[in-house]
């Protein structure tokens, strides 16, 4: 297990002798949408392998590394792809990172991921803002919060009705409204993965209320509210769901990585756009 303070504790101090950067600001860039984080500047760049305790990524697509340095004038630390419970780790290893930024000083989080457009409106290439999400294994007993709760960093039982920050969704409409970028709003639904879903599944998962679907982010927003971050989290949708069988077409990786293309900049936009209005 790699939820003891000490663990925390040496992340932080390995990553301390590399920079005296101190970023209030995290990201967390998923499938695909690693490139963001090439347009940090003043860089330090740090490999996951070189972390005590941190995870790292085995999925193509995920560079697998912290970029540390500044983006529209504000210091910044980027995960340039994250681990997933699918990779066999533990809902606490997957979180882990978003802890050690909380103790580097994070304060606000913006997390990205790779997600399938369970709204009929959406195609790829759309950029959805999360309003909420339902984060399928922590209803079924995999809530990275379950175990000895620290009372330093958070609340044993935590409210999860103010989840995604109001005032930072406000500025990424209005980011996206002046720079002529649709960005969808909605639910967005958490699955362990690593199949994609059936068309049953998307049935049951769009009569639930989602409008996109994916295998990351909500553990990680949930740590990140019970240390007090501010949260902000874009979904890029990579591709529509499929609610019919015997459809010709079926989802792949391939097609995922390939949207992240049309997507980064969009994000880009929408996130630099933020951070100035943050300034
Ligand atoms: N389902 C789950 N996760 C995903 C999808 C999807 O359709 N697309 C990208 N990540």
């Amino acid at each position: 297990m790699t939820d003891s303070h000490a663990d925390y504790s040496s992340a932080v101090a390995t990553i301390r002798q590399k920079t005296d950067s101190r970023p209030k600001i995290g990201l967390v860039l998923g499938s695909g949408l690693g490139g963001l984080a090439d347009h940090i500047t003043d860089r330090v760049v740090i490999p996951y392998e070189e972390i005590p305790g941190w995870p790292r990524s085995t999925v193509h697509g995920h560079q697998g590394q912290l970029v540390i340095g500044q983006l529209e004038g504000q210091p910044v630390i980027a995960q340039q792809g994250r681990a997933h419970f699918y990779e066999g780790y533990t809902i606490q290893q997957v979180t882990f990172p978003i802890r050690v930024m909380h103790q580097l000083g994070v304060d606000t989080l913006f997390l990205t991921n790779a997600a399938g457009g369970l709204n009929e409106n959406f195609t790829a290439g759309d950029v959805m803002l999360l309003n909420d999400h339902i984060n399928m294994p922590g209803l079924t007993g995999l809530n990275p919060l379950i175990g000895r709760n620290d009372d330093d960093i958070g609340p044993r039982f935590l409210g999860m009705s103010q989840t995604y920050d109001r005032d930072l969704r406000e500025l990424a409409r209005d980011v996206a409204l002046s720079s002529g970028i649709t960005l969808h709003e909605g639910v967005y639904i958490c699955l362990s993965g690593p199949t994609f879903e059936t068309p049953a599944e998307n049935r049951l998962l769009r009569l639930l209320g989602g409008d996109a679907v994916g295998m990351s982010t909500a553990p990680e927003v949930i740590v990140a509210r019970h240390a007090g971050m501010r949260v902000m989290a874009c979904s890029g949708i990579t591709n529509k769901s499929i609610f019919e069988i015997d459809s010709d077409f079926d989802t792949n990786h391939e097609e995922v990585l390939e949207a992240g293309h049309v997507i980064v900049p969009r994000l880009m936009t929408i996130l630099k756009g933020v951070l100035r209005r943050l300034n």
